[in-house]
Formats: structure tokens, sequence, C-alpha cells
């Protein structure tokens, strides 16, 4: 396997073949932890892997130097997929020093026993001399945790981006270019999608604090390396970050008797009597990281569910629960589904969570009793039609935004 970044660059991390749970997100592709070895006049690892996987990180390293010949360890991310074998690290290389930030060095302390770990804090813009190469360090709060943190070496134009930019995706090689392009920018966005949409404004901050970096590389702490693509990723971020959306409509629903299935149905083919795209799911058929990433570049959105025991139905309560922690921004939507005695069930808690993540609402939440009539279909096709009609404007007023 081709691990050389640059020369005396490599990567030495894991691959996560057969995870497929990292906290709630479904990781179908399996994922990696990767780690860095930096050698010059001085070494410096950059990062480690989860906890069981000490072992083979260790193994890497030795394939390339003596342990008592590892000087740094630098720490991007104190989160545990990426610092559970500090430990390990730090006990088996004697003359290593361990570089954060102040912040991650706190949480460091949280999470394991620092005691005997000889440190060095580091602040964004400063420096640790390798010999030829230089790390440099740029603080990069909320991306994903408030400790994170880049580090890039001028030399190589090279960023080890931590968990930006990354993948959860296991594969044979460890880079872009030998790795289907399409298949690897879906597992990026999966990944903006579930882990890091909520974060969108830091990112952005981040991206145009780092855009004086010139960079051919990309080394993220997930899935493959960027050399080759570096452009396309960077753009996918500015788009994602921006809330920039396709000319995409989303409609899930769940359903009980097919009332709400009808509905939703219905308000399909008013959507797509207009040039959008269409996405429709029922939420027991597809997991929430799924959509979760439907929801990323949609534009409208419509949301239904029936009333079960006077409120909407528990699956559709997950998901919207995991959309609100994510907070899809900047989109236009309505909430609709059906009921039997009790008009203040599913439908209206859908509208009072897409008002609560500022969907703009193109209408009231319909609302149909028992089974809809010729006519409740009819207004669930208007209600499509209106949604598709105020999707396709917010995308064009989203794509003509400034990015600020
Ligand atoms: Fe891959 Fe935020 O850890």
């Amino acid at each position: 396997m081709d691990t050389e970044l640059r020369e005396g660059i490599h990567w030495v991390g894991y691959v996560d073949w057969n995870v497929r749970d990292f906290h709630g997100y479904r990781t179908k592709s399996g994922s990696t932890y990767n780690s860095y070895i930096v050698q010059d006049e001085k070494t410096a690892i950059i990062d480690t892997v989860k906890a069981p996987y000490a072992s083979v990180l260790l193994d890497h390293i030795r394939s390339h130097t003596p342990f008592d010949k590892v000087d740094y360890l630098v720490v991007n991310h104190a989160e545990p997929d990426h610092s559970g074998s500090i430990s390990a690290v730090m006990a088996a290389c004697p003359n290593a020093t361990l570089i954060c930030d102040a912040k991650c060095w706190k949480i460091l302390g949280m999470h394991y026993d620092t005691t005997d770990w000889p440190h060095q804090i580091v602040k964004s813009g400063e420096t640790l001399s390798l010999g030829k190469r230089t790390l440099q360090f740029l603080e990069t709060p909320m991306v994903h945790w408030p400790e994170s943190m880049f580090t890039y070496i001028p030399e190589e134009k090279l960023l080890f981006s931590m968990d930006a930019f990354g993948q959860h995706y296991a594969s044979a090689s460890r880079f872009d270019d030998t790795e289907p392009l399409d298949v690897v920018l879906h597992e990026a966005k999966t990944y903006f999608a579930n882990i890091v949409m909520l974060y969108a404004r830091p990112i952005r901050n981040t991206l145009a604090a780092a855009s004086g970096l010139d960079i051919e590389i990309i080394a993220p702490s997930h899935g493959v390396i960027w050399r080759k693509n570096v452009g396309a990723i960077l753009k996918a971020y500015q788009d994602w970050t921006h809330h920039k959306p396709r000319k995409k409509v989303l409609i899930v629903y769940d359903t009980m008797w097919k009332s709400t299935e009808m509905m939703a149905n219905a308000i399909a083919e008013g959507v797509l009597e207009s040039e959008v795209d269409l996405r429709l799911y029922n939420v027991n058929a597809s997991h929430i990281t799924e959509l979760a990433t439907e929801v990323l570049e949609a534009s409208g959105v419509a949301v239904g569910s029936p009333t079960l025991n006077m409120t909407l139905m528990p699956q559709m309560a997950c998901l919207l629960t995991y959309w609100k922690g994510l907070r899809p921004a900047e989109k236009v939507g309505f909430a609709f589904g059906s009921y039997g005695w009790s008009k203040n069930g599913g439908p209206t808690e859908v509208e009072a969570y897409l008002k609560e993540m500022k969907f703009d609402l193109v209408q009231p939440a319909l609302h149909v009793q028992f089974v809809p009539t010729k006519d409740d279909l009819e207004a669930c096709r208007g209600a499509g039609r209106l949604l598709a009609q105020k999707a396709l404007e917010n995308h064009t007023r989203l794509h003509q935004q400034e990015e600020i």
C-alpha cells in the first residue's frame, strides 16, 4: 500500500473496514483513523488512532523509525477516535513531547492521565521547526470540537486538517486519485452532513482563515487524502458551509394507514410539475444518516406524520430530533399529515420542529382527517407546486448571495 504523501511523510493510521456505527452515524463504508509521521531532522507524529488499534499504529511507526527517535506527537483533536492511542504512543516513545493548543490540553486531561506527558502548548500562527520542514499551527475552534487545530507544512504545501474534509470511508488505497471520485465526494458529503453541518459557520471562518495557505495536499483524519481533487473538496465545503442548495425538494413522511403516504405522493405530483429534483422517503425505509445527507442540499422540504397517541410518529420524532441538532439551514418547507380525532397531533408537532429549525414555512401545516378526499389530494398537489416554486426561489437567492 502506498502511504507516502511526500518524501519522509507517511500515513501510519488504521483502516477500520467493519465499523458500522459512529455515535449514531451509520458508517456503511467503514472508516479510517489517519495518523501521519513526518521525518526530518526531528520526527513528528500527527494524531493517533482509536484505542483498540494502538498496536497497529505503533507497528506502523516502528516500520519508519525507532520509538526513541520520535520527538513530537501533535494532537490536532482530542476526540477519542484520534486521541485514543496517545497514552500508548507517549509510553512507547520516551523522547516525545506532546504538542497541542491550550483547550486541547485541558480536554485531554479530562480523558487521560496526562501527569507525566511532556507537552508544549501552541497557538494559532506559532511554528515548530523540524529541520528542513516547519509545522505551522492554526486553531480551528468547533471544527469539530472547541480545541480543534490544523497543522500545516508550508514547505510541502500540506495541510493536516483533522476532521475537516474527512470521510468515513475504508479503502485499499490512501489517496483520492486511486478511489472513485464520485463515491469519495458522496462520503465527504455524508460526513459533513452528519458530523459538522451544525458547525457550518465556524468551518466557514476557518476556511477564510486558511484561505491564504498554499495547499497541494489535504490530509484529513478520516478517509482518503486529497492530492488530485483539492479544488473539488474545497469548492464542496464552500457550498455546504454557505448552505447553497441544489434545485431539489425532499419529502419525508411516516404513515400509519397510508393516508399520510397518499398525501406525500400527491405533494410529489405537484412538485414534479416544476423542473426540480425530487427525493421521496418513508422515514422507516432509510437510516437517519442518509436523511441528514439528503436534507443538506435540499432547497425545499415537506415533512409528514400522522397523529399517533396525540403526537407525531416516533421514527419521525427521531429524525426531526437528529435534524434539529444538526441544524440544516436556509430551507423552505411545510408540515403535513393525517389525524383521526385529535387535530393538534402529528402535523402540528412536525411544524413546531420546522419552526424551531427556522425553516421558512411556505404555508400552514396540511391536516387531513382519517382519509384524504379528492379535494384534500388536490390541496396536497397545490402545496407541492407552491413548495417547488418557493424552493426554486430559495435556490436562486442563496446562489446569488455573497459568500461571506
Ligand atoms: Fe474524528 Fe471529531 O473526531
